[in-house]
């Protein structure tokens, strides 16, 4: 049977006409419309702002999530053969949830996000970011998805040490035609949110740990992206300033309607998320918020 499943009335105000319009066309076309159920005027009519909304279907192929990774192999060429890192992972991810990935060094924590975020091919598997395979896009295409619908956070801030906080946030919308007034408005906005509006005119060079990475996330969601990838983006700080600075990520991320994949080594930071993913021998398993306390 079809269903369409929102979460909340109010994570429908974030989502996205298209994907709306093509949930519709797609449930009909599959003949999945039927008297009692769902129709396109009503997803229309629900979905009315710009955002996620989750949409699932048992089956007729419907976009089930927005994020999709089947069976994720990544091999490295090495002097001594090919070194298996990610060996047959799966992840789904609804919009406007966030999840932690945890794992040893060296597990492949790094590999599985750079691949989400086409920033590195997989050996096989596939990646589908709101239905679409990103496998399938040209390096052009690929490139408007990073800047348009991705977010990265690094444990670098990689902030251009030349460039005040309110350039640097800005940076990421010069491909799409540079800082008009409503990406300047976002840029102050998200300065406020992050608490750097009195340092916009700081360099990188005279901020403290936290602030730079606070900086990092403006700019990471400066273009207002789906999904947002942060690999130890606390890893540098203090634990203090790291719990606020996920505790701040959590908030922008589910007032934005942001998907949020976390890497991290703190089971605390971890257990903050709503699910808790462990990549171990290359696979991704659940673990339950109590087992988390195990990567603390
Ligand atoms: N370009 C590469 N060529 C060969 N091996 C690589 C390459 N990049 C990463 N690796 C190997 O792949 C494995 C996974 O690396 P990855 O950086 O994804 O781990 P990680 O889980 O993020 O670790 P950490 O927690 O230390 O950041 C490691 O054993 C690493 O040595
Ligand atoms: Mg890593």
């Amino acid at each position: 049977m079809f269903a369409l499943r929102l979460p909340s009335p109010c994570r429908l105000s974030g989502a996205c006409g298209t994907q709306r319009r093509r949930l519709a066309f797609r449930a009909q076309e599959v003949g999945c419309l039927e008297p009692g159920w769902l129709q396109p005027s009503t997803v229309d009519f629900a979905c009315g702002g710009h955002s996620a909304g989750v949409y699932t279907h048992s089956h007729c192929g419907l976009i089930a999530a927005m994020l999709i990774v089947e069976q994720l192999v990544k091999h490295y060429p090495t002097r001594s053969g090919p070194l298996v890192v990610l060996d047959g992972v799966d992840l789904q991810l609804e919009g406007g949830e966030n999840v932690a990935v945890v794992g040893p060094s060296g597990s492949g924590k790094s590999t599985l996000l750079n691949i989400i975020g086409a920033l590195d091919r997989p050996t096989s598997g596939r990646v589908l970011i709101e239905g679409k395979e990103i496998g399938s896009l040209s390096e052009g295409e690929l490139a408007a998805l990073r800047n348009r619908k991705i977010g990265f956070v690094f444990q670098e801030h990689h902030l251009l040490p030349q460039c005040s906080v309110w350039e640097n946030v800005l940076l990421p919308t010069l491909p799409l035609g540079g800082a008009g007034p409503e990406e300047k408005r976002r840029c102050w906005e998200l300065l406020q949110r992050v608490g750097l509006a009195e340092r916009s005119d700081h360099r990188p060079a005279e901020l403290s740990g936290g602030e730079r990475q606070r900086a990092a996330i403006a700019r990471a969601l400066i273009n207002r992206p789906i999904l947002l990838l942060a690999d130890e983006p606390t890893g540098n700080l203090d634990q203090n300033t790291a719990i606020r600075v996920v505790e701040l990520l959590l908030e922008l991320q589910r007032d934005y309607g942001m998907m949020l994949v976390l890497v991290t080594h703190s089971g605390r930071l971890a257990r903050k998320m709503q699910r808790i993913l462990a990549l171990d021998n290359g696979r991704l398993t659940p673990l339950d918020q109590s087992a988390g306390q195990s990567h603390d």
